[in-house]
Parts: C-alpha cells; sequence; structure tokens
C-alpha cells in the first residue's frame, strides 16, 4: 500500500487548495475565530448567523467548513444535498458538551410548560429538540417576538441567557453550560489595561460572564464586535472575545490598537478557542483532497434539526448579522 501524499508546502499549499477547490465546486466559509491564514483564504468569514445563512444560500457543491462541527453540522442540516467537510472532526466546542442530548430532554420533559430557545451551540440532536434556535446576534430580536408571559427554557450558554434575561427583564430557567474561551477571562488582568489604557473602550462577547461584561462599552456576536471596532474613533480598544478576530479588525482600521483581554494570569494562551485551532491549511488541503472527514447526519435527525433552525432564520430576516446583542446592562 503506497504512503498517503504529504501535503505540500508553502505557496503550493494554497495554489493546491485553490486548485482543490474549483475542482470539486467548493466554499470555504470559515469563522473569525479561526487562524488568520485560514481566514484569508475562505470565500466568506462570518459570524454563527451569517455563516448559516451562506450555507444555506450557497449553489457550491462542496461547503469545506473552517469552524467548529457544531457549525459544519448546522450547514450540513441546512443544505443537506452538500457535501460538507471538516478539517478536523474533533473541532467540538465546551458548550456542546455541557448539555448532553438526553439530559437536555429530561430538563424539557419536566418544563412541560417552557419553550426551549437554544443557542446554536449545541449538537444537532439538541438543536432536534429544541423549539427556536438563536445565535448571539438574532438572540435579541427573536426573544422581542415572544410573549413576556411565555415560559422560556435558555440553552446551554448560561452566560448568554443570564445576559439577555437582565437585558430584557425575563426570567429564563437557563442551562448551567459555559463557554471555556470566554469564562477565563481575567477580571484583574482587565483592570490592569484599563489603567494602562485610560478611555480605551471594552467590546466583550456575551458569553463572558457577568464580571467582564459589567466592564463592556459594546456587548455583542463577533460581527457585532467587528463592526463597532471598525467605526471606533478610539487609538486603543480591549477585545474581549477570542483574539484571532483581531486580524480583521486591524484590517477595518489599521490605525487603531486592539488589545486582546489575556486569561488566567495573563501567561496563559487559555482565552484562545482550542478546538478552532485544530484546523489547520494541511487539515483544509487534506479535507478538499480526500473529501473526509465529512458530516453524516440521518435525514431523520436532520429534519428534525431543521424546523427550530428555520424559525430562527425566519424571525432573525431582519435582523441581520449586525444583529447587536448590543449596549450592556448591569447586574
Ligand atoms: P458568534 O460568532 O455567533 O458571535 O459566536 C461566537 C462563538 O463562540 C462561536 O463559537
Ligand atoms: Fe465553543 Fe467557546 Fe470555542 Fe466558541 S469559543 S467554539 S463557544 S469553546
Amino acid at each position: 500500500m503506497s504512503a498517503p501524499q504529504r501535503p505540500p508546502v508553502g505557496a503550493d499549499l494554497l495554489a493546491e487548495i485553490q486548485r482543490l477547490k474549483e475542482e470539486r465546486n467548493a466554499v470555504i466559509l470559515a469563522h473569525y475565530y479561526q487562524k488568520p491564514e485560514i481566514q484569508d483564504l475562505a470565500d466568506f468569514v462570518g459570524d454563527s448567523l451569517d455563516l448559516s445563512r451562506k450555507a444555506a444560500e450557497t449553489d457550491a457543491d462542496v461547503i469545506a467548513f473552517c469552524g467548529v462541527r457544531f457549525m459544519a453540522e448546522t450547514a450540513k442540516i441546512l443544505s443537506p444535498e452538500k457535501t460538507v467537510i471538516l478539517p478536523d472532526m474533533d473541532a467540538g466546542c465546551s458548550l456542546e458538551d455541557s448539555c448532553p442530548p438526553d439530559q437536555f430532554k429530561a430538563f424539557r420533559d419536566a418544563h412541560p410548560d417552557h419553550i426551549a430557545l437554544t443557542y446554536i451551540n449545541c449538537s444537532a440532536e439538541v438543536k432536534a429538540l429544541s423549539d427556536i434556535i438563536v445565535t448571539s446576534s438574532s438572540a435579541q430580536a427573536i426573544l422581542d417576538q415572544i410573549p413576556m408571559d411565555q415560559k422560556i427554557i435558555f440553552a446551554p450558554d448560561r452566560h448568554l441567557g443570564g445576559y439577555l434575561a437582565r437585558k430584557s427583564g425575563r426570567d429564563m430557567l437557563l442551562w448551567p453550560g459555559i463557554c471555556i474561551v470566554h469564562q477565563a477571562f481575567s477580571e484583574t488582568e482587565l483592570l490592569k489595561l484599563k489603567a494602562e489604557h485610560p478611555g480605551a473602550p471594552v467590546a466583550a462577547h456575551p458569553e463572558c460572564p457577568p464580571h467582564i461584561v459589567d466592564h463592556a462599552d459594546h456587548v455583542g456576536s463577533t460581527s457585532s464586535i467587528l463592526k463597532f471596532c471598525a467605526e471606533t474613533e478610539a487609538d486603543v480598544v480591549l477585545v474581549a472575545t477570542e483574539p484571532h478576530i483581531i486580524h480583521q479588525m486591524k484590517k477595518a482600521r489599521p490605525e487603531t490598537e486592539f488589545i486582546g483581554v489575556p486569561g488566567g494570569d495573563g501567561n496563559c494562551n487559555c482565552n484562545m478557542c482550542p478546538y478552532m485551532a485544530l484546523n489547520t491549511l494541511e487539515k483544509l488541503y487534506v479535507a478538499l483532497r480526500d473529501m473526509e472527514p465529512r458530516i453524516e447526519l440521518s435525514a431523520e435527525l436532520m429534519d428534525a434539526a431543521r424546523k427550530p433552525l428555520d424559525r430562527m432564520l425566519e424571525m432573525s430576516a431582519d435582523s441581520v448579522g449586525k444583529g447587536d446583542v448590543g449596549k450592556p446592562v448591569m447586574r
């Protein structure tokens, strides 16, 4: 048996990815938390809502998804006739891991008068058990369309759910999941940075805990934070989300300094998503060459999971990847 062919290197690698992409009639979608070299060769870079919309509307035969598994699954559910490949199938998400479908079903069964508004960062099985999917871009607009007296379960991110509950004055039942990346931001390090850069605005993702969000001048999805940063006139912005997005911020506003808020004691890389980091150009090349690893889900599961995703797309039709969780609210 001949040894598997090694990926080419340097410019040859980029050229081969391009060649395979054309040969396969593939589109490359990437999330803002991907490595800069992946963002730069993708056909489209966006937040979870933008990427879902792109996946639903593309006429490519193959979607090469540079993000995490739940995002690639969403693409497959919204475009079941297409082949969806993910460079590394181990690219999971701590929020997905925090919400096993059997436990979520038991929780739903225990609260039959609640609807389940579920963050897109979950498995296809949990989506299938939900009423409406939301992203951080679409959550506020969708919540605004649900009557105030409707009881709601929000899963799996307790920080996004808590933030929305405080902002809307609703009393939602929150699943206790967290994003390990946004949970890691250090308030002490943030306060040090604020002291070093007086007046620098703080932009934070709502997956951050309240002790970070409370210091923010802008709270929103990755696309919303990017928009804020592109429009700011500040010389320095402190960024409390996964720092690979700073690549796009620098392109949008080279004259501003964007500083990623550190995690832990400031000496770790724990503000970087270890799952997103699994994707590399070499793995993307191999995935396009071998059409593996690919997302495979049963038709029955996809049909059930598509309903709450379609509801999200309908209910957020005007809310747009500009969709903004908005100005911060205090606890
Ligand atoms: P958005 O890009 O939708 O803001 O989501 C952030 C995230 O954590 C993706 O995993
Ligand atoms: Fe999941 Fe957090 Fe990574 Fe996003 S940043 S994929 S929420 S672990």
